[in-house]
């Protein structure tokens, strides 16, 4: 790619917001080229509005640039959006209506039939679903959402499984890093000592957001849809005082049955996305950890650039047939560095360009 992709952040002042500025920083296909966030912070510098939280310096170029107010005038045609879902609800149409691509880590569109809920690894060819969207016909413009970050490692980690040997039920305890509320999260009162067995509609979006991400697209006279994972799930998430990482227990019943070995090797040769030449994409994407105490937070969430997710403890379930650990980073593979991958994968398929052209017809 000769030049780079001009990119707009909404949402550029909160935790996803900060992780997109620093994993855009040299990044070889985009550049960020506008932020916007609130009211309360829009007419700022970046450096003013934002308490950047993360532990590599806020770009100097960046930290100078004006926060833009969140509208679609002026703002370039390919936004990713971090904003939380009320919001997201409002704005992410008009910037789509508005011949954006918007690629949202919010939770407003991700089950709406004609967006697509897109792991690159795992169903790329959900992208299609862009097509059956208004604003894509009448703009240019669309939604691509990626995934809750609690569901996302584990989705990782049972899609080999599933092509292999196929999943009928599927229980999921997640211990999840006070990052992934945002900035300020939980209170340190809240959490510290301590363990929350409570996070507000987590369950249910991990529930019907694996099922929609391991489906099938499926080619009907009326356009495509997704017909999803034909299985039984339960889910049951917890507020762990960890700064970042996700770690969930998953038990698993499968289709036909797979010993040690076979369900590793699916792990190991697991590299769907690999010579395609995506910046961002790791080289394997799920690694295993072979210590009997692995995978660890502190220790493991950065395997990959933090883009990899690991597994460790594979044993026999006494009640399904196997369990395992898996740990991802929330605010990297599980919101800014999805968001990320997905746009390579849209730029690699001639979908961003579509987006420009669109907009300088209008
Ligand atoms: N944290 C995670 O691990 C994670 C993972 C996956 C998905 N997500 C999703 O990503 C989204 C953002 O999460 P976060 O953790 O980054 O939240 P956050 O730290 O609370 O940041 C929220 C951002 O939205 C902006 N904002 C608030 N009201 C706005 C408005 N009316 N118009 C425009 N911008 C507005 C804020 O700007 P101000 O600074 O001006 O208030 C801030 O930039 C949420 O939908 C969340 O569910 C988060």
């Amino acid at each position: 790619m000769q030049t780079k992709h001009p990119i707009g952040i909404l949402g550029a002042t909160g935790m996803v917001g900060q992780r997109f500025i620093q994993l855009l920083e040299n990044h070889p296909w985009f550049e960020v080229a506008w932020l916007a966030a609130s009211d309360r912070s829009s007419g700022k510098t970046y450096g003013e509005a934002a308490k950047w939280r993360l532990d590599s310096p806020l770009p100097e170029r960046v930290a100078h640039m004006t926060i833009a107010p969140a509208e679609p005038e002026g703002a370039p045609k390919i936004i990713f959006s971090s904003i939380d879902t009320p919001i997201a609800r409002e704005l992410e149409p008009r910037f789509a209506g508005a011949g954006c691509a918007v690629i949202s880590n919010s939770s407003a569109f991700r089950m709406a039939p004609n967006v697509p809920l897109v792991l690159p690894e795992v169903n790329a060819d959900h992208l299609h679903l862009i097509e059956e969207q208004s604003w894509r016909r009448e703009s240019g413009g669309y939604i691509v959402t990626n995934s809750n970050c609690t569901v996302m490692g584990p989705v990782l980690a049972l899609k080999p499984i599933e092509d292999r040997f196929g999943i009928e039920q599927i229980f999921a305890t997640s211990m999840q890093a006070v990052s992934g509320a945002g900035y300020p999260g939980v209170a340190s009162m809240d959490i510290l000592d301590n363990v929350v067995p409570y996070i507000s509609n987590e369950e249910e979006k991990m529930e019907e957001e694996l099922l929609k991400l391991l489906g099938k697209l499926e080619s009907k006279p009326a356009g495509h849809v997704v017909k999803p994972l034909g299985a039984r799930m339960s889910a049951s998430c917890n507020r762990v005082p960890v700064v970042d990482g996700h770690t969930v227990s998953v038990s698993i019943k499968l289709g036909r049955p797979a010993t040690r070995e076979e369900i590793l090797a699916a792990w190991a040769e697991f590299r769907p996305l690999a010579g395609q030449g995506l910046p961002t994409a790791p080289d394997q994407p799920v690694e295993w950890a072979p210590q009997n105490d692995r995978p660890q937070p502190r220790l493991d969430r950065n395997r990959g650039k933090g883009m990899a997710v690991t597994v460790g403890r594979l044993r026999p379930c006494n009640v399904l047939d196997w369990k395992f650990v898996v740990l991802s980073h929330n605010t990297i593979r599980g919101a800014a560095g999805a968001a990320i991958l997905n746009a390579e994968l849209l730029a690699s398929l001639g979908k961003l360009e579509p987006v420009a052209e669109a907009a300088a017809r209008v």
